[in-house]
């Protein structure tokens, strides 16, 4: 997604004021331009501690204690493997194992390019499908290697 300034403060902005819950706070805010745009810029920072009249040092605290919260654009495609108690005793590492092997990767983070991410995850609320993963968002229950493979090589070559 490449969006110039005025266009990214406007699609924060829509975020947070998009909000419908009547508590907002600082993170409800940080967890609305997230899901909006995948990834806290720092204008987000500047945005949210204007709309919740708080300094920007508020806003890094709130933002850097959550470790779900990234601070750069994600992969055009994100790839997610639960490693959480049910899924690991499941057959987790393994499958995390294969996928990194695919990806290129030894550790979480981003293909070369920027073309696919993959997260861990610590519990992506499925644990009677586990092992889970998840692909753009679209949750894959009972996955074997095969499965997460096929799976990961579909989001790499952009199916
Ligand atoms: S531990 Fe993996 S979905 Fe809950």
């Amino acid at each position: 997604m490449n969006l110039d300034g005025g266009q990214l403060r406007e699609r924060i902005r829509s975020a947070v004021s998009s909000q419908t819950q009547t508590t907002i706070t600082v993170l409800s805010c940080l967890l609305a331009v997230q899901d909006e745009i995948g990834y806290l810029p720092d204008e987000s920072l500047e945005e949210v501690a204007s709309r919740m009249d708080t300094t920007i040092n508020e806003v890094w605290g709130v933002a850097s204690f959550y470790t779900n919260f990234r601070f750069t654009p994600p992969g055009d495609r994100v790839v997610e493997v639960c490693w959480g108690p049910t899924c690991h005793l499941l057959g987790a590492p393994h499958i995390l194992k294969a996928v990194m092997d695919e990806l290129g990767l030894e550790d979480e983070g981003e293909t070369e390019g920027n073309r696919t991410s993959l997260k861990y995850n610590t519990c992506l609320g499925a644990c009677s499908q586990a092992p889970v993963m998840m692909v753009d968002h679209r949750l894959v229950g009972r996955v074997t290697i095969d499965k997460a493979l096929a799976h990961v090589s579909e989001a790499r070559d952009g199916a």
